[in-house]
């Protein structure tokens, strides 16, 4: 574990950075293969010294972006080059570098003036991407970086359909995708993007190896949630079971109750192991001002 927590410049909505220190003291000291079937973002996997790393997503284009980055770490100077380039082809806000927004667009629209400047260029971008230079890496960050909640998401059609957010690219997103390229840089890293049934499918484990799982939970509303059922939460904890049966460690994110839900699933089997209670700090509130999220890091050794 490195002393200073670092953030995944994807910024993944639900990711785990302000949990990062309570899941790195809860994580086992020693890791030979790190395996992560969920890894979303990356911030865990970011915060993880392992020999090895074996990252995983079903969602084909966070992987590509992925990949990309991993790439990218061999010449940040041309990542950045080629970032400025189509930022200032499309005409978008760079406050990691300068300030072009007019003082009077910022004096109108005190509180969403980037979204007001950005949203012409963004959504010339966007009808690139959806026309021309679909899933393009580079292209896609970009978007997801200027975009509503830094997300990916793309309609029926298969067509990106975020609107603007009020955010752009600016010294955070910098700092955090140079701490990437830092970690990556000499890290042996495999990736895939598999459903997580096939990820784990005849995989060979060794002695101090680890998996970190942070799935979509069954409760709680998101994007990636959507499909997430019960028969892919009772087929994850079955496998989970299996590596359990295997000797090897693993550590489960969840979360067990939330706004008047439970898991009942999941309570009845985290039994038979160490359930550790995370101070969560969502914003998840019912009228009476009380939290209704219990989150829990469930570990077998
Ligand atoms: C809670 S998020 C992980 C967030 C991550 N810990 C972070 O810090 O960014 C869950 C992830 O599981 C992925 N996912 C959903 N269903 C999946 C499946 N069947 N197999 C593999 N990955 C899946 C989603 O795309 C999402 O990125």
């Amino acid at each position: 574990m490195q002393n200073k927590i670092k953030r995944s410049p994807l910024f993944y909505v639900g990711d785990k950075y302000k949990l990062m220190k309570q899941l790195a003291g809860l994580f086992p000291q020693e890791v030979d293969n790190f395996y992560e079937p969920f890894v979303g973002g990356g911030t865990v996997f970011l915060n993880i010294n392992a020999n090895k790393y074996y990252l995983n997503d079903n969602d084909k284009n966070l992987i590509n972006i992925h990949r990309f980055l991993i790439n990218s770490a061999n010449n940040p100077t041309l990542f950045f080059k080629n970032v400025e380039k189509i930022i200032k082809k499309y005409h978008l806000s760079r406050s990691y570098k300068e300030d072009i927004i007019p003082v009077s667009l910022k004096k109108e629209w005190k509180k969403t003036y980037f979204a007001k400047f950005n949203k012409e260029g963004y959504e010339k971008l966007r009808v690139c991407v959806n026309k021309h230079i679909k899933n393009d890496p580079l292209i896609l960050y970009i978007l997801l970086i200027y975009g509503f909640n830094r997300m990916l998401r793309f309609n029926g059609g298969g067509k990106f359909n975020l609107p603007v957010g009020n955010v752009d690219f600016n010294k955070n997103v910098v700092n955090a995708l140079n701490g990437y390229f830092d970690f990556v840089q000499d890290k042996k890293m495999t990736l895939s993007s598999k459903d997580f049934r096939a990820y784990f499918a005849n995989r060979k484990y060794s002695k101090n190896d680890f998996v970190y799982l942070d799935p979509p939970y069954l409760i709680t509303a998101s994007e990636y949630n959507k499909r997430w059922d019960q028969k892919a939460e009772a087929d994850l904890l079955g496998m989970i079971d299996d590596l359990d049966k295997k000797g090897i460690k693993f550590a489960l994110s969840n979360v067990t109750h939330y706004n008047g839900s439970k898991n009942d699933l999941l309570i009845d089997w985290m039994k038979k192991y160490k359930t550790h209670k995370i101070e969560s700090n969502y914003i998840s509130y019912h009228n009476n001002g009380k939290k209704q999220i219990k989150e829990v890091l469930i570990t077998n050794y």
